[in-house]
């Protein structure tokens, strides 16, 4: 069931953010994000096999309140009601990630045509409704039978992906034309196997650096296999980053800075961007890369874009004995703060695209995921009212268009996420969504963030004349 609640008029304030978006191009791509773990459930439906994202959620102490995606959204079973949605939003494109255990239940080996089969359905869906779909190949959800065999520290997971890959793309690339390989390799990596509270929750430096390697080279040999299958793919990788800022003026605090980038930021772009490993973060590592030859080649395969994931900046003070990269995350006083205790700070999001434009070099950009959750409060009319979110999303595009001003090739923007969903470790308390999801009965109601949202897509399009208004 979808309710849209009362509207609400833009305040001045508002109506000041809708002109700012005047910079970004008349062909801009408004989208909103989910990721298969975190809406479909069904986990056990149709040949999918456990990931290890299933193995770790049910491992007692790891998720808050010991929630699961064994249900999640239900999104499996209510796919065209969810694009219904997508399409209130007025966003005209969505992104989406496919569950490797779907197509692949053993990771490698057979095929489950059902698996695919619910994708065919869901891109048919949304190319009806004048939807393009942007595929994401993996967002954590390993099959379980791979992490059986080393997961991503072991060479043979990154053939396998793509593999997987290729089946993928054989099956849908005749529709969908945009694919991101990775989402958040460091996520799987650094909190995945270093500090353990992601799937599959190892604590171990050897791991994660064997990991984030693996998960490269996997990403590379799955732009060439995307190539192989589809001649007009256009394939992109969705990275997270923060802008990193010292606590101090003074030099260990400044050099832990250099290190957090490194850490957080240069680690995922170098390589890929073809300028190979940061040397100060191997050596600060100390963690032998099993590079065969051709691999740096390989890992650096063209792009047509890169995806950013951007949710807040990191102010850090040297940290000696802590493990790589020596610094820690220090607090920002008077900081405005999301539920997920994380700073609002849009300059970052400005920050990291003219970054990525001026210093990187990057052609073609888009804010793959960019949001914030709240202790949404359901009115007693049924109405979800959220200011908070409203103003991150309007200061979050502004930054964008005040980015594009400055020359950074941004191409779009997809906010995440379409609808409250499992968020990992933190369960079903924490609410990103523009669309409020009650899990108890599956109701979906658009929040005001949500209809805010719809109404700056059809100010821009009215704007720029080059689209109908939605
Ligand atoms: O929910 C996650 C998403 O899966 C990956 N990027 C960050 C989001 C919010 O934490």
């Amino acid at each position: 069931m979808t309710t849209t609640g009362e509207h609400r008029p833009a305040s001045p304030a508002e109506r000041q953010h809708v002109s700012d978006l005047n910079a970004l191009p008349a062909d801009f791509t408004w989208g909103v994000a989910t990721a298969a773990y975190q809406i479909e459930g069904a986990v056990a439906e149709d040949g999918r096999s456990p990931s290890i994202w299933d193995t770790f959620s049910h491992t007692p102490g790891t998720i808050d309140n010991g929630d699961t995606g064994d249900v999640a959204c239900d999104h499996y079973h209510r796919v065209p009601e969810d694009i219904g949605l997508i399409k209130q939003l007025g966003a005209d494109a969505y992104r989406f990630s496919i569950a490797w255990p779907r197509v692949v239940p053993g990771g490698d080996g057979p095929v489950n045509k059902a698996g695919l089969d619910f994708y065919d359905r869901l891109v048919d869906g949304l190319l009806e409704a004048g939807v393009t779909p942007f595929a994401t190949l993996y967002h954590w959800d390993l099959p379980q039978a791979l992490q059986d065999r080393g997961g991503w520290t072991v060479r043979e997971t990154s053939e396998h992906f793509a593999a997987y890959a290729s089946h993928a793309v054989e099956r849908l690339g005749d529709r969908v034309k945009d694919w991101a390989t990775l989402n958040e390799p460091l996520c799987s990596a650094w909190i995945g196997h270093l500090e353990g509270r992601m799937a599959p929750g190892l604590t171990d430096l050897t791991a994660a650096v064997r990991a984030s390697y693996h998960l490269h080279l996997g990403h590379g040999l799955a732009v060439r296999a995307i190539r192989a299958a589809s001649s007009d793919a256009r394939i992109g990788i969705v990275n997270n980053l923060s802008p990193i800022e010292p606590a101090s003026a003074s030099e260990a605090d400044a050099a832990a800075a250099r290190r957090a980038d490194g850490h957080i930021n240069r680690w995922w772009l170098d390589p890929i961007l073809g300028r190979g490993y940061p040397q100060d973060m191997v050596e600060e590592y100390g963690v032998e890369l099993p590079v065969r030859p051709g691999d740096l080649e390989t890992i650096a395969a063209p792009l047509d874009w890169l995806g950013l994931n951007y949710y807040f900046r990191q102010i850090v003070a040297a940290d000696p004995d802590g493990t790589a990269p020596r610094a820690k995350q220090v607090p920002v006083p008077g900081a405005r703060l999301t539920h997920m205790d994380w700073e609002v700070h849009a300059a970052g999001l400005e920050q990291l695209l003219v970054r990525l434009s001026e210093e990187y070099g990057v052609r073609r950009i888009y804010v793959t995921e960019n949001g914030s959750a709240y202790e949404d409060v359901v009115a007693a009319d049924g109405s979800v009212h959220d200011p908070e979110r409203v103003r991150y999303l309007e200061e979050h595009l502004a930054a964008c268009a005040r980015a594009v001003d400055r020359g950074a090739p941004l191409a779009g923007y997809f906010a995440w996420s379409l609808m409250d969903n499992f968020e990992w470790a933190y369960g079903y308390d924490k609410r990103f969504g523009l669309v409020h999801v009650d899990y108890a009965t599956q109701r979906r109601t658009v929040k005001s963030s949500g209809r805010r949202y719809a109404e700056l897509v059809r100010k821009h399009a009215e704007r720029r004349g080059g689209r109908a208004a939605v």
